[in-house]
């Protein structure tokens, strides 16, 4: 069984009361053992939210592919350890277009991290031109042969992979339950060439890109649509647990 995840990526939002106070709330929620929840908060934020709580796992939104040393503004993975920090997210679309994170940069991260212990959320999707001239396909397998396939088998169970379509992230505009299944299943089928059915099959594929409160039932109730990235509608107690239900 594929595990099911709600991660909330909370990007450069919330000053700390406001994330303590969110976290508070969403930890009332009720929910059972076959969802796992996610929270990815601003990372000088990690220490001071992981006390607290036992319900969700928190994640680093970022981290530098280096031990220590003169690497001014980034932070560590040894530092997120210390503070049980596990989970980081990888090649999310804002990394890669405002930092130019490229699949080359990305799998050096990666590559870090897994070696590391860490365990990934590793990002992928299609800008909207990609999109409209209807080279996704070959373009999201791109980004997860340069990026991600040369993992081995074992190592790929350290990762969680999120489809997110650039157009669908903060615009409002979902993609489709047809346009996100159809995506999660041929990624899951390129899985499946590389590394076989059984680890093709526990591997979670989360979508992102405007998923809420009103759209989360539909995409989760496709087969191979695991769960959920979501931005906007994580900043918001009420519609985050409704996504958490769904
Ligand atoms: P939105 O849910 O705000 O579209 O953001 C999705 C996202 O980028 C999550 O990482």
């Amino acid at each position: 069984m594929r595990k099911r995840i709600v991660a909330g990526n909370w990007k450069m939002n919330l000053n700390l009361l406001q994330a303590k106070q969110l976290l508070e709330e969403i930890e009332k929620g009720n929910w059972g053992s076959e969802v796992e929840v996610f929270l990815f908060p601003s990372l000088f934020q990690l220490g001071h939210l992981q006390g607290t709580n036992q319900k969700i796992t928190l994640g680093a939104q970022n981290f530098y592919p280096a031990e220590k040393g003169a690497f001014t503004g980034e932070v560590a993975l040894d530092q997120l350890a210390v503070e049980g920090i596990q989970w980081v997210l990888i090649g999310h679309s804002e990394r890669r277009q405002y930092f130019n994170e490229t699949n080359a940069v990305l799998k050096t991260k990666l590559d870090y991290a897994i070696h590391q212990g860490s365990k990934v959320i590793f990002c992928c999707g299609e800008p909207l031109e990609i999109r409209e001239n209807g080279s996704h396909f070959k373009f999201v397998k791109n980004q997860l042969e340069e990026s991600l396939f040369h993992l081995n088998a074992a190592e790929m169970k350290q990762v969680v992979i999120a489809y997110e379509p650039i157009w669908a992230i903060g615009t409002g505009k979902t993609a489709s339950t047809e346009q996100a299944e159809e995506m999660h299943a041929e990624i899951r089928s390129w899985l499946t060439e590389k590394y076989g059915h059984d680890t093709a099959e526990s591997i979670s594929i989360l979508y992102g890109g405007s998923c809420n409160d009103q759209n989360a039932q539909e995409l989760f109730a496709c087969p191979n649509i695991d769960g959920g990235l979501i931005g906007g509608a994580s900043l918001k107690a009420d519609s985050f647990l409704t996504i958490i239900n769904a």
